[in-house]
């Protein structure tokens, strides 16, 4: 399957994914918004094919989103993966890549959507903070839910601190999505995310 990743920073998740060696992923290209992303330069270091659309260049959010859909299109995706993509989409481009787009967020969706999740987690009182896998629809941080995993929230903890125990169960939630969706056990149908690996397996027995 033809795997295109968008990236905006540093990509450790991009990297989690690239280096599960996936089988049956063919990661094609890399692209990111900002053409000084530092995962770029380890995807390139890796030899994959990486590219950038930078979003100031556009006059407003639609030219660049159609811009985007033109570019990652000519690597002809099953699978588009949001690692770290910090831009708001159109609808237009959500529902292009509907059920082959999916995002990580860093919170317990539906809890603490869009930005500053931990410090919102940790202002709230929670226990728990964690990740979540979705497919991707036109509302932020919404959308069928794949996988999650949870970390506890310590006394005294930092939001950094959350940020640090929740990115290293992102990393591993995320390629194991990737491999679902590429071996073609997990899908979007009718509006719900199916994983029959999951089904298989006993879903009591499983935390993600
Ligand atoms: C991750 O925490 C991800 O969940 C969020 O942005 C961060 C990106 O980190 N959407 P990285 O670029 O993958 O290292």
């Amino acid at each position: 399957m033809n795997v295109v990743i968008l990236i905006s920073g540093r990509g450790s998740n991009m990297q989690a994914i690239v280096n599960a060696k996936i089988a049956g992923a063919d990661i094609k290209a890399v692209i990111s918004n900002r053409p000084d992303a530092a995962g770029l330069k380890w995807a390139k270091e890796q030899g994959l094919t990486v590219d950038s659309l930078n979003h100031q260049d556009f006059p407003d959010r639609a030219s660049f989103d159609q811009a985007l859909m033109k570019k990652i299109d000519v690597y002809r995706p099953d699978l588009v993966v949001l690692a770290g993509f910090m831009r708001i989409l159109t609808p237009e481009f959500c529902h292009h890549y509907e059920g082959r787009m999916m995002n990580i967020h860093p919170s317990l969706l539906p809890s603490f959507p869009g930005l500053h999740t931990h410090e919102q987690a940790i202002a709230a009182g929670c226990k728990i903070a964690g990740c979540t896998v979705h497919f991707v629809t036109e509302e932020l941080d919404h959308g069928p839910i794949i996988s999650q995993a949870a970390v506890p929230i310590l006394p005294y903890d930092t939001a950094e601190d959350v940020a640090n125990r929740v990115l290293r169960c992102e990393h591993q939630i995320y390629p194991q999505a990737v491999a679902d969706f590429v071996s073609g056990s997990l899908q979007l149908i009718q509006g719900q995310s199916i994983n029959m690996r999951k089904h298989a397996q006993g879903q009591e027995q499983l935390l993600n």
